[in-house]
């Protein structure tokens, strides 16, 4: 468990460098990320490089003991290159270039731009990838950021027809799997096919979802050109990549399988903000961040790369891009490094060592004030720092639980919500809260993970599996549930001829004959074991003989089940989803804990952590004889306790 820093060189005089690496080893950072912006400052015209600087800087950090993570700087291709081959530009949905200004405004299809990415890289990992203080590369900065997964470029409406051309091999293929046949949209040859925009009204739905594939595929292959170079330099450096919260423009599993470990930049109070959540629990954790928030994107991305997960940019203070930015809770930085440590992260870095006093953050947040004095995070981390020193963990430890989450559901859903309000990354996500909220550890991972080994699966809503995906389930012997709209389509985007849920009615005997969205306030009344709850938003209207675990009080069951296979045909309140969870708990044989409200645990090792995001002090249930190792059965507000466990 390591601390590090985000740090630009560049954009800070160098006689202060010295003096800077000088005060990070002294608050106990152990590494350095640099350079992933540096373009201009490398090769300021084509061919003409700079490299003393950057070798400078290395070696100021290097020669303090810290460890470097290498950037590439593909995510700001500069304005001489812009110049020189504007079509490397993305091209937005309206058809108009997106300008030079900011950053990431590339295409991913582009394979100019791929060209200039190889060779830029090529240079770069040449000349670092040897270095001993390198421990690691990362590649480009957030793959979508600033919505730029997607582009309709010439470029890009070419290489989508390469991709549709591979896939289909005929066109008269496409047009079946695509149903083409719908409003005359039959093709006679892959050269006819556009991406799916400006188009009257929304486009054929299997055509919008080969465009997200296809778009989300030019990300796996932009990033394995670099992954490619990079390894074949650096062979014994880490590759990385830094992943956002709450993104799912692009398959972060697929991304994930090339990387040895999947970062992630975590701002929990930018992301409450600018978030879906309710009015009420913007104010209740204003400077806390949505107890789920973090927790969510380490469990998900620890399931990217074969559980290797770091934090990458950890918020130290207000940002700059939200609606509103507030600061965190005194103690909170600490409390948010300490639960990534806890679910599982290898680095916490943070961002960034200085707040800049120009640019477009300089009202972002560091470590440090623009003038070189500590902000409030400082001390907050020296504090872990010297946490880490004294603590030891033993043994490892197995969540219980795994939630089947795909991007692919997501694009499905998105394209066809069906009600404005349907989202299946939230709904994902109550699931997740919930299953926390009753004290559970949980793993997030793609429908192609091992389920082996887990004593409770919970699938959302999976709207196509694959052929194999009823059999893994079955052989499984633990309960499963699987929620609205799983097995609802074909991978052709078509309802499945048994109708929904398609391949799964293997395991459980029903099916689904009509499907409602109901409006934000509206509701319907369902009881279960005699108690009257409200489900929301969607609901399934389900034909089978089985008798429903509860009803709406018409009698239609929205909750089933046979064996020990669950299927959930609606969105319930928060309190009946609870009440799914506890009696599938049951079933599973999981003992579930009854945490105080706003608070999260997490097992590591012989450590049972604890989290209060309440903006007021908690105290756990007295459990006599508790050994603790930071904190006291008294947590205050934004705090942290870790209590050994003896088994
Ligand atoms: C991230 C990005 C950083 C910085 C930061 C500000 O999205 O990777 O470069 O912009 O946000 O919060």
């Amino acid at each position: 468990m390591k601390l590090g820093v985000c740090y630009y060189p560049e954009q800070w005089p160098e006689e202060q460098w010295a003096k800077d690496a000088d005060e990070m080893v002294s608050l106990g950072l152990q590494l350095v990320r640099i350079g992933e912006f540096s373009w201009s400052r490398i090769e300021s015209e084509r061919n003409q490089f700079t490299w003393e600087w950057l070798d400078r800087a290395i070696q100021v950090l290097a020669a303090r003991g810290l460890n470097i993570v290498l950037g590439s700087p593909t995510a700001c291709p500069p304005r001489w290159l812009i110049d020189e081959c504007p079509e490397i530009l993305a091209t937005d949905e309206y058809g108009n270039p997106r300008k030079f200004g900011s950053r990431r405004h590339y295409c991913f299809s582009s394979r100019r731009y791929r060209e200039e990415c190889e060779r830029i890289v090529t240079v770069m990992a040449q000349r670092y990838g040897g270095h001993p203080a390198v421990v690691a590369w990362q590649t480009d900065n957030e793959y979508g950021c600033h919505e730029t997964t997607l582009s309709y470029s010439k470029s890009a409406a070419d290489a989508f027809r390469d991709w549709l051309a591979e896939r289909y091999k005929s066109v008269e293929q496409l047009n079946e799997s695509w149903g083409t046949v719908f409003w005359s949209q039959e093709y006679q040859s892959f050269g006819e096919i556009d991406p799916p925009v400006a188009t009257v009204t929304e486009a054929n739905p299997a055509h919008q979802l080969d465009y997200r594939r296809f778009a989300s595929d030019e990300v796996v292959s932009f990033n394995q050109l670099q992954v490619k170079i990079i390894r074949h330099c650096a062979p014994n450096a880490d590759v990385i990549h830094n992943f956002m919260g709450f993104s799912t423009d692009f398959d972060h599993h697929e991304v994930g399988r090339d990387l040895d470990v999947s970062t992630w930049d975590s701002y929990p109070l930018g992301f409450l903000e600018q978030g879906w959540f309710s009015e009420k629990e913007k104010q209740a954790y204003l400077r806390q961040g949505h107890p789920d928030f973090a927790a969510f994107h380490h469990d998900l991305y620890r399931g990217c790369s074969n559980g290797r997960m770091w934090v990458m940019e950890q918020q130290p203070g207000p940002v700059n891009w939200a609606p509103y930015n507030p600061a965190p809770l005194p103690g909170m930085v600490r409390t948010w490094t300490w639960e990534a440590f806890a679910h599982g992260a290898e680095v916490v870095s943070y961002f960034r060592w200085r707040q800049a006093p120009f640019g477009q953050e300089q009202m972002h947040s560091g470590l440090n004030l623009p003038n070189g004095d500590r902000d409030t995070a400082f001390d907050e981390v020296l504090q872990v720092a010297q946490e880490l020193e004294e603590l030891t963990i033993t043994g490892s430890t197995i969540a219980p639980v795994a939630l089947v989450w795909s991007y692919q559901a997501q694009w499905i859903t998105q394209i066809q919500p069906q009600g404005e309000n349907f989202s299946s990354l939230i709904w994902a996500y109550t699931c997740y809260s919930v299953l926390r909220e009753i004290g559970l550890d949980v793993d997030i991972v793609s429908p192609q993970a091992s389920l082996e080994g887990y004593q409770l699966v919970v699938c959302p809503c999976l709207p196509t599996v694959d052929e194999s995906f009823p059999s893994t389930l079955a052989s499984l012997d633990v309960p499963v549930l699987l929620g609205m709209r799983t097995g609802s389509k074909t991978e052709n985007y078509q309802i499945p001829r048994e109708l929904p849920p398609g391949p799964l009615s293997s395991l459980i005997p029903l099916k689904v004959s009509r499907v409602e969205s109901l409006r934000p306030g509206a509701s319907e009344a369902v009881v279960y074991e005699g108690k009257h709850y409200q489900v929301e938003q969607w609901l399934e209207w389900v034909d089978s003989d089985l008798l429903p675990l509860a009803s709406t009080e018409d009698g239609k069951g929205v909750w089933f089940h046979h064996n020990k296979v669950h299927y959930l045909a609606t969105w319930p309140e928060p309190g009946f989803l609870r009440e799914v969870m506890l009696r599938l708990c049951k079933q599973a044989g999981l003992a579930v804990g009854v945490l105080p409200e706003g608070a999260r645990s997490r097992r590591l090792g012989d450590l049972q952590f604890v989290f209060n995001y309440n903006n007021h002090a908690i105290r756990l249930p007295d459990n006599g004889g508790r050994v603790f190792r930071l904190g006291q059965p008294e947590i205050p507000a934004g705090g942290i306790a870790a209590y050994k466990i003896n088994d």
